[in-house]
Order: structure tokens, then sequence, then C-alpha cells
């Protein structure tokens, strides 16, 4: 199989979208031009180019695209290029209307856009493998080309009658019979019992709440069907090129697509990244979504596939980044796995709903700030090409799934303001501080190689990933969990005798009720190991069995009653926190202590605030995030 390395060939990627089908000719000139003053080496081509190519149905219109490959070529620019399909060209939906996706109301999202189409039209299919194929065919052997980028961001969801039936088929596959089916979604409930496939449909505008289980299997289903997507374009392009690895843009933290069950799929994993500038949390952010993608991968380098050097469009205020930003977010990157920086997008358009984007390339032209700073970094990474390949050590794993992540967010949970990553962030925030690195895992990966895992929340879970982390507490891991874990099933049903109930031996504890909060009431807490605090939202009715308890609810109904545990199970030690601290030093000093008992280092200690460090192989990075300057002393 192809990797990275057959698109890296010793130098890291540097480089950006580039969309010439916008500009004339003579612009062409001078983006190659000054592609090779900016030490560009990797133009991503023809992501939007769909009706530029295909004018009208079945036409063809490659000698533009001809020509881009070879100027990119003959400049030494290599080239990432896109099967086009993430957006069709507006004949696809005068003709054939049924392409267009439909809103769980009936309504029609239509074109004029992007990503108009519906995932299950054949006649989409048909049209978006014919194009891919022509376009393997024809560039498979083109010397530029580097990579194959399949669609982009794939994010469209559809509820008309053809997704319908394939959420049917989806489902018999899961579930064989429509009895396990009206069993799994728990239809006795409200009437919804099913006595023919034909009555069910996706969870589309209705009178009152729908079923959960129906709402999440079809999360599950669109997110496969959108895989099938890209697995045909891929084996397309894989049956015109065995050499050129393939991959499609991910990005990060986004809930529709489950890139655990995406990633195998692809031969390296690629990263959209655009953390607010002005948010004093982006660099946590993009650190997050970084070793995220890392962990996608197997640990294996991966490509930043986007960022920009300017502000992004689609903010409601779009900051620009500060001078030397892009710079330090490139290093984060490259510290956390990145073989490659790339950009969106070259040259800035003039026209078109991202006219205000940032790029390499801004409006202001060569004779600016943004372009300087480009040229800067580009010759800065060719000395860098050390790193290459090189693997990012990490001995703590935090549990991200993304089943549990639609789950705790379904309609009618204890606390509709209770949100999946806000936890993941809680918990990472700190570590990233410490300047310990964490990769991220499957609730039923492999954990022995970790020293501690952290699980933030597994609100769903099921009973292999429940053994999965108690065998791992069991046989000497350590393990810190957040509140609300281990409540439902894949199918969504409750786990009944007391929460967390496959965790109730592992933690010591056992939960009667969940007890959410309104903001202006919040607990208050004393702790010998935390001081006083205060925690926000959650709260839980718990006992202790044979747990310790670190801090306990000092006012409220729930006085008295221990809101963060520790308790030795097998040969490990397992944490648990039924609330969500206000204070940021509480869960720093938890982690800090289970840390030190799972003997975790961090990559540098001691650093002063805002200063990240980072291993890559024999590489440290040490990067500062302060607009004022910090003295390190060595040793
Ligand atoms: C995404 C898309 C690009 C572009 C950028 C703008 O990442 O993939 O096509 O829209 O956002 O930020």
């Amino acid at each position: 199989m192809p990797s990275l390395d057959d698109a890296t060939r010793g130098r890291i990627l540097f480089g950006g979208d580039y969309n010439p089908e916008q500009w004339p000719r003579e612009v062409w000139q001078e983006d190659v031009r000054l592609m090779r003053e900016a030490g560009v080496n990797l133009a991503t081509v023809g992501v939007f180019s769909w009706a530029m190519l295909e004018p009208t149905p079945g036409a063809r219109e490659f000698g533009w695209l001809d020509e881009v490959l070879d100027l990119l070529h003959a400049n030494g620019v290599g080239v990432a290029l896109a099967t086009p399909t993430a957006s069709p060209p507006p004949w696809m939906g005068r003709r054939w209307p049924e392409t267009l996706p439909r809103n769980p109301d009936g309504t029609v999202r239509t074109y004029g856009s992007r990503n108009a189409y519906c995932p299950s039209s054949p006649v989409f299919r048909s049209f978006a493998d014919a194009i891919s194929t022509d376009i393997a065919a024809r560039y498979a052997r083109h010397p530029a080309l580097s990579m194959w980028h399949i669609g982009n961001e794939y994010c469209t969801v559809c509820y008309c009658d053809l997704c319908a039936r394939g959420f049917r088929a989806w489902l018999q596959t899961r579930y064989g019979r429509l009895d396990d089916l009206n069993e799994a979604w728990g239809t006795a409930f409200w009437s919804q019992r099913y006595s023919d496939w034909e009555e069910v449909i996706p969870p589309r505008q209705t009178q009152y709440v729908i079923n959960p289980t129906q709402d999440l299997d079809y999360q599950r289903f669109a997110s496969d069907l959108l895989l099938g997507g890209f697995k045909s374009e891929r084996d397309i392009v894989r049956a015109a090129s065995t050499d050129i690895p393939v991959t499609t843009n991910f990005i990060g933290f986004f809930k529709l697509t489950d890139s655990w069950s995406w990633a195998p799929h692809e031969d390296f994993v690629s990263l959209d990244s655009y953390p607010d500038p002005s948010d004093p949390d982006a660099a946590r952010d993009g650190a997050m979504a970084q070793d995220l993608t890392r962990s996608l991968g197997g640990g294996k380098p991966w490509l930043l596939m986007e960022q920009t050097p300017g502000r992004a469009g689609f903010r409601d205020v779009a900051t620009p980044k500060r001078p030397g930003l892009n710079r330090l977010w490139s290093m984060q990157a490259l510290a956390r796995g990145a073989d490659g920086i790339l950009h969106f997008q070259w040259r800035a358009s003039r026209q078109g709903a991202e006219r205000t984007h940032g790029a390499m390339l801004p409006h202001a032209g060569p004779d600016s700030r943004v372009f300087r700073e480009i040229c800067e970094l580009g010759k800065e990474l060719t000395g860098l090409s050390g790193v290459l390949g090189a693997r990012v050590p990490a001995d703590v794993a935090m549990v991200m799934d993304w089943d549990t992540w639609r789950a705790v967010e379904l309609d009618h949970q204890p606390h509709s303001g209770f949100r999946y990553i806000d936890r993941v962030r809680e918990y990472y925030t700190p570590l990233w501080r410490a300047n310990v690195t964490v990769d991220f895992a499957h609730p039923e990966a492999d954990l022995r190689r970790y020293k501690l895992v952290v699980v933030p929340n597994l609100y769903q879970v099921s009973d292999e990933a429940a053994a999965n982390l108690a065998g791992y507490v069991e046989r000497g891991g350590a393990l810190v969990m957040g509140p609300f874990s281990g409540v439902s099933d894949p199918d969504e049903r409750i786990r009944l005798g007391g929460y967390p109930a496959p965790f109730r031996d592992l933690l010591g504890l056992r939960i009667e009720e969940y007890w959410p909060l309104p903001d202006d009431q919040p607990l208050e807490l004393r702790s010998e190991l935390f001081g006083d605090f205060t925690a926000t939202s959650w709260g839980e009715w718990l006992t202790a069995d044979g747990a310790t308890p670190l801090a306990q609810i000092a006012s409220g109904p729930l006085a008295g009653i221990p809101a963060v545990l520790s308790h030795a199970y097998g040969a490990g030690t397992a944490w648990y926190v039924a609330t969500l601290p206000a204070q940021e030093h509480v869960l720093a000093r938890l982690l800090d202590v289970a840390c030190a008992k799972a003997g975790v280092q961090p990559v540098l200690p001691d650093l002063p605030p805002g200063v990240e460090a980072v291993r890559r192989g024999d590489f440290v990075f040490v990067l500062d995030h302060n607009t004022c300057s910090v003295e390190i002393r060595n040793g």
C-alpha cells in the first residue's frame, strides 16, 4: 500500500489548494513563478472543478486541467488531485432534482452553493464515478501526481425516500429481523412498533421528540453512506494507480463522520484545521485536533491539508492570524506528526462565497506581510526534513468515541448543555498545559502501551469497551473517568441497577440519580487535595462502595456526597469525577496525581505558561504561544 512517504519523497510538503479555473491564463504564469519563490511543492487541484470539467452531462473538458498539471510539473510543484465530486454542477440538480438533498422537513437544499447532493442518489453516484474514472485514467501516470484527494470535507446528510430505502437496507444488515429492530429501538414506547420494513423511515420532522435509537442509527448510517461514496471513488483511483496514496480531508472533531471507521480506508489521514486566532485557547484546540488526526492514522505521519494563512472567511468576526502565528501553528502541526503543511488556499479568490477568506497570496498580492511570511515558512521547512516519518511518543490515551458523542447529545438528556467535546477539552487542557502528550483512542482499542487512560465521558458504552477499560485497570493501569459515563448500551438502552452499571466495580461506587443544575446554582465542594472549589451544571447522587472520597459536596440537597473518588482495582487505580469543576486547577491537580502515580512525565518540566513542548523522534519542539517574551533556562 502506498503511504504519505510516496508523496513527500524526502521533503516536507508545502503549499495549498489551487483553483486556477477562477483566473485567466496570464495569472497562472504568475502563480507558478510565485509558487517557486515561496518554495511551494504541492498544490491541491480540482476540488471544486466539476462544472468546468463536465460543463454539460457527459461532456469532458480536460484541456485546461492538462495545462495546469503540466505547468505545475514544469515548475517543480506536485499535485494532490481531487475527484471533483464534493460539488455537482447545476445541470445535475435541474435535470435530476432527486439528486438534491432533502431536509428532515422534506424541503430541498438546492444548487447554488456546494455539497448539494443526495449521497444515496444512483444518478449522482454514477456521474461522480464516471468523472472520477475519467480523471483517474487521464492523470494516473501524470508526473505531477503526488496523491489523490477524494471529495472534500464529507458533510451532507439527506432525508429523502432514496435515503430511507438505503437506511432500511443498512438496518437489515445491523438487526436482521424487524422484531430485532423493534426490540433495539424500544418501539413499545409511544406506539412506535413497526409491522413492515416499509414503515421504517429516517428521523424526519415529526410531532414531538423522535425515537432516540432511530436518530442515533441514522447518524451512524449517514456516516457509513458517505464513507461508501468515498470508497467508491477511492477504488476507482486505486484501480488506475497502485502507487499513489489516497486521502480525504477530515475536519478534526466533526460529529457527522465517525473518523475511527473512516481512517483505515485511507492511505494516510489529513486534517483541515481552523482554530480561531482571537480565542486564547486556539493553540490548545489546534493541538487537540492534530493529536486526534495522528491517532486516527495509528501514529503514522499525517498531512495538514488546510489551514488559513490569514483569516477564515466563515467566521462572524474573521480575525487574521497575527504576524508569526501561521508559522507557529505550522510548527505545532509538524511537532505533532504532520509531514506536510498546506493551506486553503494559494491565491485569494476575488469572487464567490469565499472572496474574503485568507490565502497564501492575498488580494494585496506578493507585496504583503502574508506572502512574505509564506516565503519564509517555505524556506524554513526545507531545513526541517529530518522530522519526516518520525513518530510522536505518548504515554496517555484519551478515549474518544463518536457513538457516545452522538448519544449524549440526543434529545431529552438530563442537561441539554452537556456537550461531548466540552468534556474532552476539559480533560485535554490540563494535560496540554502540562506538556504531557496525548493520543486519542477508541474505547475498544488495545490500551496496554499507555501508562494512563483518560475517559472524559463515555455515556454510551459497549460491553466490549467496558470490559476493555476494566481489564486495563485490573492489569495495573491508571484510569481517570468523567461524569455521566457507562449509562447506556449501543442501542441506547439504559443499563439498570444503579449507574454506571458496567463501571460500578471498577470505580467502587454506585449512582442513584443524576443531578443536573442550572448555571446560577453551582455546587460548593470541599477537598483537602484540591482546596474548596465550585462545580457547575452537574451533580450525581452517589454512594462510595469501596472508593475513597477526594472531594465532597458541601451544600444543597447533595451535601455530604462525594464528587471525586479514587479506587484501587486489581493491580491498578481508577479515579472518578462526578461533576464539572468550574476551576481548571481541580482537574489539573487530579491529572497531575494520576500522572505521578502512573509514571507519566511531561516532555519538558516547568516551562512557563503558554510554552508548549512536543517530542517528535529525536526532535523536541518548543513553541511559545505568548505574545510577550519568556525565558527558558536549560537544565
Ligand atoms: C474548508 C474547505 C475549503 C474551504 C475552507 C475555507 O476547509 O475544505 O474548501 O471552504 O474550508 O476555510
